[in-house]
């Protein structure tokens, strides 16, 4: 008999977790105003909001930890996580950041200005919001074939080089400060980049004289669809990849909260001296000094050594194949969501489960809620709010897709709690046409409103 697969690890501490009853979630999701950032976590039985900082170190982690260096100046940890860097994905020059969206910050005071363009696949909300706030302008090259969810397509994360080459060669190169190629695409459901798309990237960016920038929060996860899926990747190791795929990027912005799998942490890699000078000034204003940059010398250890194990196949498989295990329950149970499924989440199709409810009533977000009364499960949504309004027209824009994520943290639970998951999730689709109603708007932020924007429920 072939053996089963099983995970590449085995716990040595565990954290309590509790569950509810509905009448407490009604209750508390009122008092939320209906905003699943607005809950606890101890009124949450499974978390999903996100796979960002929730994973759980390893013991060659924790002990690193031990031994971190609290030096203002040129501590030890700063060396590690140097030395990490280079050897893991060629940069020469770093700057450490509190986490990916403060290296956006940093990387993005030098570089962009008022006017620009930004192309790319998708750009993360905070990726977009760091470039709407200098007043630039994010466009989206994604491939067409990421709207359509049903549709399988191993690199749904693709730029579509056409377009890119639109974009570069109908505006002036002072215009455009990088290309941003994020690996794995989150907004499009975690989906990879391919090699060939990286290589036909860098060949426009060298046509036209751009920088590429790779947003690398879950680029590992990147390199294992490489492996999995990419002609020609079969035998090399993730390591090699991962290689590979930054020989083709001039820099990297990074969120180390997920494939570093740490807690907090995030840096700028480039590869060149006088960025780095200029980007250096940034990080001692926003950050910190230039070896710390709002890092602990112990988490710049966890992070030294999670950027290792993070790149190593026994890991990402048992990482994905659990993520994979997901995809498999909710598709036999004939729940819809984003094919193939991503590195580290499942998204979804609210639109194709709750249709009948108006757009303007926000069909994802009413999803995620549902998910949450009926087994105080918590997902998030990728829709409506989170697209937010347009910087000009300040209308509200309605993406192709509406969807909820279902990110799943690392090395954290077990498939005992995606079994749960699954059938959770068939409840809610076998009782969809009941859910008639969402949600209005009764209070929002100017900028990035879902975090905090507060709701009604619109009753029958
Ligand atoms: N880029 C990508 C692709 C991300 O997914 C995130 C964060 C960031 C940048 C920003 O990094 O949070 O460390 O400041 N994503 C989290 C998520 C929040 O839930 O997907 P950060």
């Amino acid at each position: 008999m072939e053996l089963p697969f099983a995970e590449s690890f085995k716990i040595k501490m565990v954290e309590t977790i509790k569950r509810s009853t509905r009448e407490e979630r009604e209750q508390w999701l009122k008092e939320a105003n209906y905003n699943l950032f607005s809950l606890k976590s101890d009124q949450v039985f499974i978390d999903l909001l996100t796979d960002s900082g929730t994973g759980a170190m390893s013991d060659k982690q924790w002990a690193a930890m031990m031994v971190g260096d609290e030096s203002y100046a040129g501590a030890r940890s700063y060396y590690n996580m140097k030395d990490a860097l280079k050897n893991i994905l060629g940069f020469d020059y770093f700057l450490p950041t509190h986490q990916g969206r403060a290296a956006e910050n940093v990387l993005f005071s030098v570089l962009v200005k008022e006017g620009d363009i930004v192309p790319g696949n998708s750009h993360f909300d905070t990726t977009k919001g760091h470039i709407e706030f200098r007043k630039a302008k994010a466009i989206d090259c994604t491939i067409e074939e990421a709207n359509h969810t049903e549709l399988i397509h191993p690199f749904k994360g693709n730029l579509d080089l056409e377009k890119l080459e639109k974009v570069l060669s109908s505006h002036p190169k002072e215009k455009i400060p990088m290309i941003i190629v994020t690996v794995t695409c989150n907004t499009s459901g975690g989906q990879p980049v391919s090699m060939e798309n990286m290589r036909g990237v860098r060949k426009l960016a060298d046509k036209y004289g751009i920088k590429v920038c790779y947003d690398s929060a879950r680029f590992a996860e990147n390199a294992y669809f490489i492996k999995m899926r990419e002609e020609g990747y079969q035998n090399k190791t993730i390591k090699e990849i991962v290689k590979e795929m930054y020989s083709y990027a001039d820099m990297a912005t990074m969120s180390s909260k997920k494939d570093a799998i740490v807690n907090m942490g995030g840096f700028i890699g480039m590869k060149s001296a006088e960025l780095w000078q200029k980007a250096s000034t940034y990080n001692i204003m926003f950050e910190g000094f230039l070896t710390y940059g709002g890092m602990s010398g112990r988490d710049m250890n966890a992070l030294a050594q999670g950027l290792d194990e993070g790149t190593e196949f026994e890991y990402l498989e048992t990482r994905i194949k659990q993520v994979e295990y997901l995809g498999e329950k909710l598709r036999e149970y004939g729940v819809p969501f984003q094919q193939p499924v991503g590195g580290h989440a499942i998204f979804v199709d609210a639109r194709k489960i709750l249709g009948h409810v108006p757009k303007e009533e926000f069909q994802a977000q009413t999803l995620a809620c549902e998910l949450y009364l009926e087994a105080g499960i918590r997902g998030v949504e990728i829709g409506a709010i989170l697209a937010d309004r347009d910087p000009e027209t300040r209308e509200n824009r309605y993406p192709d897709l509406e969807l909820v994520r279902l990110a799943i943290p690392r090395r954290t639970y077990t498939n005992n709690h995606m079994d749960v998951i699954a059938a959770a999730f068939k409840n809610v689709y076998e009782r969809r046409n009941s859910i008639k109603h969402g949600y209005k708007i009764v209070e929002e932020a100017p900028i990035m409103r879902h975090f905090t924007v507060k709701l009604e429920k619109i009753e029958d």
